[in-house]
């Protein structure tokens, strides 16, 4: 294949993200790569998804720590890989972000639904309470992630 002709790969989550993983494994390194305010932002989502493919809790505890970073890009992408990969670790650092009304509108958005996909039921009091949520796209997300869970509670076997 020329290189005109490659393009992105499907990650082992079946997402086509907007940066490869990055080569690094080591999880201290990626989590001083994520941290960086300095290093450029492709970089740091390099190590989000490494971090991601790695699936240990260190990982998820890495990728908590990640919101403290001032891009609401790179906190969005966070939220997001926490529902790829359904650690209910990340549970508690979701609920709070959620609940942060500061916090920027995407980000919010995407710890509501990421918080469906990891399927914890303990997230439900704070799905509903936001359900009122002045922004749509934050009362939406929670709309979809309560009925997801719903869902998952139905005695049928699930198969999609
Ligand atoms: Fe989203």
């Amino acid at each position: 294949m020329s290189i005109a002709d490659r393009v992105p790969g499907v990650s082992e989550y079946g997402s086509v993200d907007p940066a490869p993983p990055s080569t690094e494994s080591d999880i201290s390194e990626l989590r001083k790569t994520l941290l960086d305010e300095d290093t450029k932002m492709f970089e740091r989502m390099r190590a989000v998804f490494s971090l991601r493919n790695n699936r240990s809790s260190q990982a998820v505890s890495a990728l908590c720590e990640g919101f403290g970073a001032s891009s609401a890009l790179l906190r969005h992408e966070l939220a997001y890989v926490l529902g790829q990969m359904q650690d209910n670790l990340a549970v508690p650092t979701l609920m709070q972000v959620l609940s942060n009304e500061t916090e920027h509108v995407m980000v919010r958005h995407e710890a509501a639904e990421a918080l469906g996909a990891i399927g914890d039921r303990t997230a439900r009091p704070v799905l509903e309470k936001f359900l009122a949520d002045p922004l749509p796209e934050v009362s939406e997300s929670c709309e979809v992630a309560l009925d997801l869970l719903s869902l998952c509670d139905e005695p049928t076997e699930i198969d999609w």
